[in-house]
């Protein structure tokens, strides 16, 4: 098994193909990302060119507290239901916060449902406690604590600059604004 790592725009098309027979079986009907967003997508691939997970990278800048950082998130993280339990996912998900980490990112911010907190924990994201995420737009919010979710935010936090200012997202409302299409990215 490898990982790659393309541009969503340059995936090819027999692996494009099988990534998106993946995210239709966990999201039917779901669309391709915003191209605003920078998507990057990441695969596991076998060595018969099975493609057993994968995930998308989306990227934006964000003002918190007055300050500017590019912050990006993880999006779409899926293993096929026939594979999954074991270690794929994880291994996936680890790899791309170094991709984040190393493509110059201050920091990793995404939100899950509850139960998922402890797969994104084993791969080295951390619960970033009590903080909220706002997606959608300024007109149109779409905050993670709306009606009917159970959702926890996870982060990173990678440049040092971004390390110094951790504590300002804690317990925070991050307003991310990813927009209409990936509304909590
Ligand atoms: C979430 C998902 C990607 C995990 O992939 P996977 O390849 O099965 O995960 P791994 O085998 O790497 O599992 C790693 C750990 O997370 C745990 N885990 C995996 N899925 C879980 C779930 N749905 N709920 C709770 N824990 C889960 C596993 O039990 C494992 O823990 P262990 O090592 O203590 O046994 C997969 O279940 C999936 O595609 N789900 C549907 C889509 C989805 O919900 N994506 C997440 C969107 S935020």
């Amino acid at each position: 098994m490898r990982i790659m790592t393309f541009a969503e725009e340059d995936v090819p098309a027999e692996l494009r193909a099988r990534a998106d027979a993946l995210r239709e079986q966990a999201w039917p009907g779901g669309g391709p990302h915003d191209p605003a967003l920078r998507p990057v997508t990441m695969l596991l691939v076998s060595p018969d060119g099975e493609v057993p997970a994968a995930l998308d990278i989306l990227t934006k800048e964000i003002v918190h507290g007055g300050r500017p950082y590019r912050a990006a998130g993880l999006s779409a993280v899926v293993t096929d239901a026939a594979r999954q339990g074991r270690g794929y996912g994880r291994r996936l998900v680890a790899a791309a916060r170094e991709t984040i980490r190393e493509s110059g990112a201050d920091l990793g911010l995404f939100t899950c449902d509850r139960p998922l907190r402890g797969f994104y924990e084993s791969a080295g994201w951390d619960e970033l406690e009590g903080a909220v995420l706002i997606g959608g737009t300024p007109r149109e919010p779409f905050p993670s604590d709306g009606p009917g979710f159970d959702k926890v935010t996870m982060a990173g936090f990678f440049t040092a600059r971004a390390k110094r200012d951790a504590g300002a997202f804690r317990g925070s409302r991050v307003e991310l604004y990813p927009g209409e299409i990936d509304r909590l990215w």
